[in-house]
């Protein structure tokens, strides 16, 4: 019996309080105004905020400032709170005034206490050393002990340019905390070298409001690792050369790290060039045939034939033969004439 009075007497307590709460009218038609209207303190800051109530009618002069801490000094229908260094992360500030005596319009004033991050730091998520191309990564932003989270965002850069930006509601936290914010990353070739950070921004979200300064990470160098692949289509694959001339076969590739290249001659044995380029300065009949050259790094191989077909020099045959036979004439012409 006992029992069931108590709650009776809690569920009264209770509707009185609801309604104490629903009293405090927040959608009366003359509400107090606050100024500013969005107040955003960094924590440990001074703080002030004035309050404009009962343009029109007010009854009596009950009216004030909810507030936890610091002051409230009153100017006829003004009211002015301030404090010297505001070190609450959670704030309620409530203008009010009473137009009936069991009826209260009230204007709550937002207050965003912030702090900046200690510390920004840049990083391709959890992984270290080079990344390797086609494979998904994250960009990650980490934000050292900062409040409240939800307000800031993170901005990724690469060389100097903005490309994404990236802010969360999951931590509702007023007090600080050290959290990360991350965006998907498939590196590709020209992303090779290129500098990569991030700034923690404040996010405004409302007007004249000084956005407090950004803070900047660490900037980090992208290292792509990816396979050999021919830098240029190369259209000679079969070539006709004729002897004595110089023979060049190209097979450079671009590959990170750098490829390493070997070349296979015609007769099967392995070339004791490393170059990227295969030269023979004077070609004759019997450098004939196919060359191969196998490019590789770690992540993979490429390999090319080259297919070289030696002319023989029959202009040059036929000097030789022409001046042969002249200087054969002439020895001719030579011993006929002393002998007669
Ligand atoms: C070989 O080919 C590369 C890529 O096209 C080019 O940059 C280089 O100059 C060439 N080398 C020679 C010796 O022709």
């Amino acid at each position: 019996m006992s029992f069931s009075a108590g709650i009776l007497v809690l569920s009264l307590v209770t509707s009185l309080l609801d309604l104490g709460v629903s009293s405090c009218d927040k959608n009366c038609a003359d509400k107090p105004v606050f100024s500013p209207s969005h107040l955003i303190v960094k924590y440990g800051d001074p703080a002030s905020a004035t309050c404009s109530v009962c343009q029109q009618d007010c009854l009596g002069n009950s009216f004030n400032i909810e507030h936890a801490v610091g002051d409230v000094e009153q100017n006829e229908t003004k009211l002015h709170w301030k404090v010297d260094s505001l070190t609450e992360w959670d704030l309620n500030l409530t203008c009010f005034y009473n137009t009936a005596p069991d009826h209260r319009c009230c204007t709550p004033l937002p207050v965003t206490v912030y702090k900046p991050p200690d510390k920004v730091t840049f990083s391709f998520g959890d992984h270290t050393g080079p990344l390797l191309i086609d494979n998904l990564y994250h960009l990650r932003c980490t934000l050292e002990n900062v409040a409240p989270f939800e307000k800031f965002e993170a901005v990724f850069y690469k060389n100097n340019r903005a490309f994404g930006q990236v802010y969360s509601y999951l931590f509702k936290d007023k007090t600080p905390l050290t959290k990360y914010l991350e965006l998907d990353f498939v590196p590709q070739e020209y992303n090779h070298g290129e500098e990569y950070w991030c700034e923690a921004e404040f996010r405004l979200d409302s007007e004249g409001q000084q956005p407090p300064p950004v803070v900047r990470s660490q900037r980090v160098t992208a290292i792509v690792h990816y396979k050999p692949k021919f830098e240029a289509d190369y259209d000679s694959r079969w070539i006709t050369l004729t002897e004595g001339y110089k023979l060049q076969l190209n097979c450079t590739s671009s590959g990170n790290p750098s490829p390493s290249y070997n070349w296979t001659l015609p007769s099967g044995s392995v070339s004791s060039t490393t170059s990227s380029v295969f030269t023979i300065e004077s070609i004759a009949t019997k450098h004939q045939g196919t060359y191969t050259c196998i490019v590789s790094n770690g992540y993979g191989t490429l390999t090319e034939e080259f297919r070289v077909d030696v002319i023989r020099n029959y202009v040059g045959y036929l000097i030789a033969g022409v001046l042969a036979l002249v200087v054969l004439l002439v020895l001719v012409g030579v011993f006929i004439y002393y002998r007669c």
